[in-house]
């Protein structure tokens, strides 16, 4: 699957940009779902907050049924070695290499990228709490990408933010800020990957007003539930065609929702470790017991990321809260009015595939508009990618772009480390 958008850039007789305009850069992701690599070609016009970015490319490559196990099985805690890690870092350097190599052969010459962002495929992610220091590992050798295409990397964006005491994610918000920022419209943009992760940009607001989080999980527990009932078959519910089939189990949803994290407040990050393999072997037998009918699962694991989105935003989110705001979670913009329009959902991810989940998000939330990122040019499944192209951008101008108040970091920083053309 991909898309070529021919944009107009000023054009030397050479075929190189000449003018300094416009500049290209290819976004890498490989998300928590194990799915396989989306990698996404910007051309960006500016810098800073002013960078104006458009989509030019999406090319995506799903991982074989062989490799996505060996992936799964990595993060899944205490089954794999460290010859097995590195062993992956290593085909996975490769792959996004491959996979760069691709995007950039559909390219006219003229739109070349300057730089990758290489965001890396996150095995193990321990969100630091209380001043404890996090723990996150992704995997895909920046110099094999870096040797591969013969551009500069920029990759271990994550482990910047974690040095300077962050959570390492959610890194998205500060792209986020650039793309929605709006004087009369607040966005909340909502990826559905393997988790759920939205950012908040309230109108008129500054970067500094962003309020970003995991919602919880995305597909993840969706896709886990899938594999089982299909004895590995299946790898998700297509358009959320199962869950349309099943009803939802109240009773196990109720206990679900009872999980430590939903009472956290932001930061607050989650991946695989909560809801990947382990949640689903040990919730089989409760929804085995409540229902014999495998839909009946798919349906409840459906509304568990729709609920789990809504309520976050209630409860931290003042547009959306339905008692008085809780101040110390959610920080009015300075100096911005009211927002004069109703706020605004937009989904990104492959989740937003999923018409059950949509249909369920949107009786969770009764009039609030929900569109997905397609319908604003960028195809939902490009989007992360986009943001790492546009980090790496930001680390080439030295431009800070985590958000401190969002990943916990100490200071703000140029997120990201550089492999120079190799
Ligand atoms: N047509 C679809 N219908 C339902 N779910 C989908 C569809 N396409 C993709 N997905 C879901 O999206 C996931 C991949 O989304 P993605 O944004 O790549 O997540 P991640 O960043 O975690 O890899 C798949 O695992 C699947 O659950
Ligand atoms: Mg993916």
């Amino acid at each position: 699957m991909a898309k070529v958008e021919r944009s107009s850039g000023k054009i030397g007789k050479t075929g190189r940009r000449t003018t300094g305009r416009y500049r290209y850069a290819l976004g890498l992701m490989a998300g928590t779902s194990g799915d396989g690599i989306d990698a996404a070609v910007i051309r960006v016009e500016g810098r800073g907050e002013a960078m104006q970015v458009r989509f030019v490319l999406h090319h995506q490559v799903a991982f074989d049924r062989r490799f996505r196990n060996r992936l799964l099985a990595a993060m899944a805690p205490a089954t794999t070695t460290t010859q097995e890690i590195a062993r992956l870092h290593a085909e996975l350097g490769e792959a996004f290499g491959r996979v760069a190599r691709e995007a950039i052969e559909q390219l006219p010459r003229a739109h070349r990228p300057m730089v990758i962002g290489l965001a890396g495929q996150t095995v193990c992610h321990l969100p630091g709490r209380a001043g404890s220091r996090t723990v996150t590992l992704q995997l895909g050798n920046a110099a094999t990408v870096a040797a591969m295409t013969g551009l500069p990397v920029v990759f271990d964006f994550r482990q910047t933010d974690v040095a300077v005491g962050g959570q390492g994610a959610p890194l998205v918000p500060w792209t986020d800020y650039v793309l929605f920022k709006s004087k009369s419209t607040s966005w909340a943009v909502q990826n559905i990957g393997g988790i759920g992760n939205v950012t908040w940009v309230p109108a008129g607001g500054r970067a500094a007003d962003v309020i970003a989080f995991d919602t919880g999980p995305g597909n993840m527990v969706i896709d886990g539930l899938v594999a089982r009932m299909s004895g590995g078959r299946w790898r998700m519910d297509r358009d959320g065609r199962l869950a349309a089939k099943g009803r939802v189990l109240e009773s196990v949803l109720a206990e679900w929702l009872k999980l430590p994290f939903f009472r956290q407040r932001p930061p607050r990050t989650t991946g695989r470790e909560l809801f990947g393999q382990i949640f689903v072997n040990a919730e089989l037998d409760r929804l085995r017991s409540a229902s014999a009918v495998p839909e009946d699962w798919i349906a409840t694991a459906t509304a568990f990321t729709a609920r789990t989105i809504a309520a976050s935003y209630r409860r931290f989110l003042s547009d959306f809260s339905t008692r008085k705001p809780d101040r110390a979670a959610s920080r009015v913009p300075s100096g911005a009015a009211r927002p004069r329009r109703p706020a605004q959902v937009v989904l990104t991810g492959g989740g937003s595939r999923n018409k059950t989940l949509i249909s369920m998000l949107q009786a969770e939330l009764p009039g609030t508009p929900i569109l997905t990122i397609d319908e604003l040019g960028i195809p939902a499944q490009a989007k992360e990618a986009v943001s790492f192209a546009m980090l790496a951008i930001a680390r080439l101008d030295g431009t800070p772009s985590n958000l401190p108040a969002v990943t916990g970091a100490t200071r703000s920083v140029s997120l990201g480390c550089l492999c120079p053309q190799l």
